[in-house]
């Protein structure tokens, strides 16, 4: 059951418009601000929390308020609000018009997201990253995922914000268990072994595997994706690198997501600075007048509201009668990876529909 209602007024100041999306610990909704606007207002399951655990969960917040960034989603107000359930722990963000990462990478539909849109993007989160990595001690985020992961459309294009830093403060393994079901595919080997420890390396694995899956459509390791974390942790399957299933990844691009996803943690880079360095590095040049061609749009799953002004619209194309221009190097069948999380399906045949 819904924590709040629509239309419902909370501390005279915030009416609910609508919810945006469920996590493992929270739902967040649109809300608008009697002076401000809208917002997403992010609300904690957990009932009559004690002041301790109110304080406990607005970490999150605590930290997002630290790291002013513009890849890093903005935090106005944190406070308590009494639902009919009791009183639970919320906090006030930036509303992001456009959705989840895995929402716009389905926006493409039957194509590839084009090499230099995702670059693009994935630079954005890596630029947020690696402000909370600078940050001392470290912040690291330990959740990196396409759902956590918002995709706003400004005047320049799409921007990415990495939201949900609820694990990065504190965290037991039940937790991270928790909140991982479905996400071990992000989770690197040795997270998934000892999910106590944080660690900068994790999140570039994270990253890595996010930018494996927008480039691909695939999950890096799709065996690990499917089973279950200590299993997924000790299978050693080689990496298909990402050149082998879009053929059209530049061999640069393809050596900095196979050292982001490597096993040994002191092959990968150390942290999401090192590897910002080399994809801000990772001329678009390269990439030659794209075989890709224009995306073909199919709206995300969760369309942004209609009336939110030209800003809110998703990646637009002119419409393609091929699906895509890319040979696979090998032509062999492939298991077609699953995204989980609620908005899963991933479609299928891209590199082979010619
Ligand atoms: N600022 C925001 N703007 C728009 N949608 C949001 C925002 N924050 C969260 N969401 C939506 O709510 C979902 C859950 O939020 P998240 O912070 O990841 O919660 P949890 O910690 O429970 O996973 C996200 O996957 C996204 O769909
Ligand atoms: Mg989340």
């Amino acid at each position: 059951m819904a924590l709040l209602s629509v239309g419902q007024v909370i501390r005279d100041t915030y009416t609910v418009e609508r919810l945006l999306g469920r996590g493992a610990f929270a739902e967040v909704y649109r809300v608008e601000h009697r002076y401000l606007g809208r917002q997403a207002m992010k609300v904690f399951r957990q009932e009559g929390m004690s002041a301790e655990q109110v304080r406990d969960a607005l970490g999150e917040a605590m930290l997002l308020s630290r790291m002013g960034h513009p890849n890093i989603v903005r935090v106005f107000e944190a406070n308590t609000v009494e639902a009919d359930s009791g009183g639970h722990a919320y906090f006030t963000m930036e509303y992001v018009n456009g959705g989840t990462l895995t929402g716009f990478r389905q926006s493409f539909g039957d194509a590839f997201v084009p090499i230099p849109v995702a670059v693009d993007v994935m630079r954005q989160v890596a630029r947020g990253l690696a402000v909370a990595h600078r940050e001392s001690p470290p912040i690291v985020h330990r959740d990196i995922t396409p759902q956590n992961i918002l995709v706003g459309y400004d005047r320049d294009g799409p921007r990415a914000r990495i939201s949900d830093f609820g694990l990065a403060r504190k965290v037991s393994a039940l937790t991270l268990l928790a909140s991982s079901q479905g996400t071990i595919a992000f989770m690197a080997p040795e997270t998934l072994l000892h999910p106590h420890l944080a660690s900068m390396p994790g999140d570039v694995w994270a990253l890595g595997a996010v930018f494996y899956l927008l480039l691909t459509d695939e999950f890096p390791y799709p065996r690990r994706a499917a089973g279950d974390p200590i299993t997924a942790a000790w299978d050693t399957t080689a990496l298909v690198p990402p050149n082998q299933v879009r053929y059209a990844v530049d061999d640069l691009l393809n050596a900095i997501i196979v050292r982001a996803l490597s096993f040994d943690t002191a092959t990968r880079y150390p942290s999401a600075a090192e590897m910002l360095a080399d994809l801000e590095a990772w001329p678009a040049r390269q990439n030659p007048p794209r075989q890709d061609g224009p995306p073909r749009h199919v709206p995300p799953k969760d369309p942004p509201p209609a009336d939110t002004g030209p800003t809110d619209s998703g990646p637009t194309g002119t419409g393609r009668d091929s699906r895509h221009a890319d040979t696979p190097r090998a032509d062999r069948p492939r298991q077609r990876g699953r995204e989980p999380g609620p908005a899963g399906e991933i479609a299928a045949g891209k590199n082979t529909g010619g």
